[in-house]
Formats: C-alpha cells, structure tokens, sequence
C-alpha cells in the first residue's frame, strides 16, 4: 500500500499504519467499505465492493483487535464463520499478552442465528452474544450452550454498556465490521473512536443501501481524517473522533 497523508509513500507496512492503542483504554475501531456512489452492499452482500487489498486490511485490522463485534444482520448476510488468524499472528499476539484469536462479539436482540452453524462450532473461542434483557429467554437459554451471553439494555441492547462490558472483561480493543443498522447505532452513540472507510472503485447505482441505517443525526457527526492509503485504486481513509464539539 501507497501512504498519501499525512506523508506520503511509496511502500508502508499496514501493521504501522494501524496500530492500536494499548490495552490501558477502551478503543472503538470500524472498518466498513463503500462504493464511490455510497453502496455499502449489492444485492445484500459486500463482495462486489471489496477486493484483495480491502480483505488484507480486514483481516489485519482483526488480529489487532481484542475482540470482533458485529451485528448479527451482517452475520446471517455474509455467512460469518469462526474467526481465524495464521500462526505468525497467533505468535505475535500473545507476545502482546493478547489471546490467540480475537473473540466474535455478535449483537442481537432476536438470536436468530443458527447456534449449530460455523460461528458457534468452529472457532477456538467461544463467541460471545451481546443481547437485552427481554430477548426469548428460550433462546438465550440455548445460545448460552454454545457461547458466551452478554447482557446489556432492556428492549435493546446499550451499546455504551456493551462497550464497556467486553473491555471490562479484558477485550478493550473493539474492532466492528458494522453493519449499518450497529454503525449508526455507534455512531449516534457517541461510541466509535475511529472508522476505517474503504472506499471502492466502483459505482453501482440503483437503491443500495449505505453504511448507516438509523434516523437521522442532528446535528451530523463530524470527524478528523487522519490517514489515507492507496492500493489497487481502493482509498483506505482513517478518520477519527473529532474533540471539540460535533460539527
Ligand atoms: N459495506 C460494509 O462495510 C458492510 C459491513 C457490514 C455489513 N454490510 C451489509 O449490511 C447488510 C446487513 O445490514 P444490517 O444493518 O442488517 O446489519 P447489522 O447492523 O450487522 O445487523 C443488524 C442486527 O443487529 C442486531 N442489532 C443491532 N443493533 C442492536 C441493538 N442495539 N440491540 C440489539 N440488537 C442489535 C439486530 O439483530 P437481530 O435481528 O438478531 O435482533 C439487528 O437486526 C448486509 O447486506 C451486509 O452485506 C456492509
């Protein structure tokens, strides 16, 4: 990947560019893509949008992380499985007192998810479900057979409390894949730190939807970029909390 700012180059490691914050604090990253026309997936899947550079960076971004969080939307759209890292980064991460793998942190209110699917059967940790405390207590019951259950909100889940539940259990270097409906959740939240934008060479038209999905901020959220790298002509922009006020 090419660096175009803050200063530019011709060749930067990811790994640099990328860096987390140490475990001392809570720290929300989201990664998401986008077509240059706004499309954040095309007939319900981000495939068409991504490409091999994007993917490195997805998965990179993961095996910095303490702990994947994710809606269970995206989940069920993409087809999510175990959570995987190769034995480099196994080694590198628990040189950083880190576990082997990140853990999966799926939000969901309705646990409509197959608890007998990849997610819960294959990874080395057990995923962790973030939910209220009215979600079908005979669900909850069985997702608690195969995976760790958070409970954080009433009718749904507080995202803030949920943050804070996951760092309070040694996982405070959040990284989120979204999707809209947990972005704009985040968003208005006042919650992410950081996002990670991809954004892809390719136009799509049509009604697709964008990488939020909730009402409408007032004022909109402002944000600082930070960053912004170049490869295959995919723009990896880093954008971070704005201090000093909204706008
Ligand atoms: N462009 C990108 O970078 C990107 C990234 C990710 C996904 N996507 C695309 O986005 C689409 C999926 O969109 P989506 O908005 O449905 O996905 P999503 O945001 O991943 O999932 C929404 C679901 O997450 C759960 N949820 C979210 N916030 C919650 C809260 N506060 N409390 C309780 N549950 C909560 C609910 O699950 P339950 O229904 O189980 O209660 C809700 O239906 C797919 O087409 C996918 O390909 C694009």
């Amino acid at each position: 990947m090419r660096m175009l700012l803050p200063t530019p180059a011709e060749r930067v490691d990811p790994a640099d560019a990328y860096a987390v914050p140490g475990p001392h604090r809570r720290h929300l990253r989201v990664n998401m893509v986008s077509s240059l026309d706004g499309a954040a997936a095309v007939s319900g899947r981000v495939g068409v949008l991504t490409g091999p550079a994007d993917q490195e960076l997805l998965h990179l971004l993961r095996s910095l992380a303490d702990v994947v969080l994710v809606g269970a939307g995206t989940v069920r759209a993409e087809g999510y499985g175990a959570l995987e890292v190769d034995d480099d980064i196994r080694r590198r991460r628990m040189a950083a007192g880190q576990l082997p793998e990140p853990r999966l942190a799926i939000l969901t209110h309705s646990i409509g998810l197959d608890l007998a699917g990849p997610v819960f059967a294959e990874g080395h940790n057990r995923p962790i479900l973030v939910t209220a405390r009215d979600a079908p207590a005979d669900r909850v019951d069985q997702a608690r057979e195969v995976a760790d259950v958070v409970v954080a909100g009433e009718q749904e889940v507080d995202l803030g409390t949920a943050l804070e539940t996951l760092a309070a259990e040694g996982l405070p270097r959040i990284h989120s894949e979204g999707g809209p409906h947990v972005l704009a959740g985040l968003i208005a939240a006042d919650l992410v730190d950081e996002l990670c934008l991809t954004l892809s060479p390719t136009v799509t038209c049509g009604d697709e939807p964008r990488i939020t999905a909730g009402p409408a901020l007032q004022p909109p959220r402002g944000l600082t970029l930070t960053q912004v790298l170049e490869e295959d002509d995919f723009l990896f922009l880093r954008y971070v909390r704005r201090h000093g006020g909204d706008s």
